[in-house]
């Protein structure tokens, strides 16, 4: 579905940000993994999210969606039914890391997960290696991409150095570590979104960090009870990203998740003088079990180019093409290192970033491990091809909110994945 989006004269008003995409995936799998039910308040319905509900269900757990939550039953940990057909992820590349942490311990049972064409393209032998290490037999295509079979086997633990900076193999090394034989410790080489961590500590799992390292130890059973999802910072920075482009705007996005490991973007943001008020999380030493909220107070304002550098990658990585666009209109150059990884996202978005912004006039280039963005007082507009990614679909919509003369986004319908009603929240705020 193509869409245009023409120049906006400026955004007022208030919403709440969608439900958090990441937390919803957490709770629905570990409310699976749970034996007693789950209560989810505020549920995100959107199609990566709806993937994980209709897993879940093919592995045994019974999903009731009623009025503003849901409520898992689950099969507790080592009880996972084995289905008949492989499951599908669809495009959601959490389920596809996060699940088979959790079917790696279902002893002697066979899984297969599979999904679209973009989830074919994405690695799995991250996950793989370390859940071998732990004792399951996986099978890979090619060695690393879906779909992946799991045998599942009595686990080992083991302390594991991630080779990326990555949430969902983390997260991925946790869950598998909870039905292991002892204590399983998990560095990873920069910080990354710390959800599963602090899903599992309110589940009364023993866990605790020390720096870059999280160790968790086995259990038997967790004990959620109930989980509210806040709002999604990364969805939220969309809305964020066009009120401080378009002259004129004031905003106020309410109940956004500022946990620390998610608000890179809004601290880059600001680095560039951007106009965001809000009560960030400030960056912490223990763990804890709780998801912050914020509301967010955004207007319209000067920007000035920046420098991300790769430890700050992880935090704000589902932002960065959103940097790239402030870029645009900031002054001087905007820089990102350290982030090879967007190269294997829904889809390249190094090349889906520099092509497609460039096409709308900016001065941008791709660099080795990232991009920079020289400002040129703004983008003229054009056309803008969301290659089947939510978050370029995205970007492009602001892009055109913001642009001399409107962007035409080629695969607007891509957003559904993690914000159904993007669209007609900018046009509420538009009005
Ligand atoms: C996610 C982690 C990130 C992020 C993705 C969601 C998560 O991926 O890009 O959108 O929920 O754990 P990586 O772990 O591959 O960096």
């Amino acid at each position: 579905m193509n869409m245009r989006f023409e120049p906006a004269r400026g955004l007022s008003g208030g919403l709440r940000a969608p439900a958090d995409k990441s937390i919803s995936h957490r709770a629905a799998v570990l409310g699976a993994m749970a034996s007693e039910p789950v209560h989810i308040q505020g549920y995100l319905h959107a199609a990566d999210t709806s993937s994980t509900l209709e897993a879940v269900r093919a592995l045994g757990a019974l999903v009731e969606v009623r009025d503003g939550e849901i409520v898992v039953r689950g099969t507790g940990l080592r009880e996972a039914r084995e289905p008949e057909e492989p499951i599908d992820v669809g495009n959601a590349g959490t389920l596809l890391r996060l699940l088979p942490g959790w079917l790696a311990a279902q002893d002697g049972r066979s899984f297969t997960l599979d999904g679209d064409e973009s989830i074919r393209r994405r690695p799995v032998d991250r996950i793989v290696e370390p859940l071998r290490q732990m004792g399951a037999k996986l099978k890979a295509r090619s060695g690393r991409l879906p779909p992946l079979e799991i045998r599942g086997a009595r686990l080992r633990s083991i302390s594991y150095e991630l080779k990326v900076a990555s949430a969902q193999v983390k997260s991925c090394v946790l869950l598998a570590a909870l039905a292991a034989d002892g204590a399983t410790t998990v560095g990873e080489p920069a910080r990354s979104r710390d959800h599963t961590e602090r899903m599992l500590l309110g589940a009364g799992v023993g866990i605790h960090r020390n720096g870059r390292h999280v160790t968790v130890v086995n259990t038997d059973e967790l004990l959620l009870g109930s989980v509210t999802v806040p709002g999604d910072a990364s969805s939220a920075a969309f809305l964020v990203a066009a009120g401080v482009l378009v002259p004129g705007s004031r905003l106020l996005i309410s109940d956004v998740g500022v946990n620390w490991t998610r608000t890179g973007f809004l601290r880059i943001l600001r680095r560039m003088r951007g106009i965001v008020l809000g009560d960030l999380e400030d960056e912490t030493g223990e763990l804890s079990p709780s998801e912050p909220v914020s509301d967010l107070d955004v207007a319209h304002g000067a920007l000035e180019g920046t420098v991300v550098e790769p430890e700050e990658v992880p935090l704000a990585i589902d932002e960065l093409p959103l940097v790239a666009l402030l870029g645009c209109y900031a002054e001087g150059e905007t820089v990102v290192r350290g982030a090879q990884e967007l190269r294997v996202k829904e889809s390249d978005r190094v090349a889906g970033v520099v092509e497609g912004l460039r096409g709308l006039g900016a001065d941008i280039e791709a660099t080795e491990d990232g991009f920079a963005v020289r400002g040129t007082g703004g983008l003229l507009g054009g056309a803008i091809e969301a290659r089947g990614d939510h978050r370029l679909a995205m970007m492009g919509a602001v892009a055109g909110l913001a642009s001399r003369e409107g962007v035409e986004v080629r695969g607007m319908e891509a957003a559904a994945v993690s914000y159904p009603g993007f669209v007609e929240d900018l046009a509420t705020l538009a009005a």
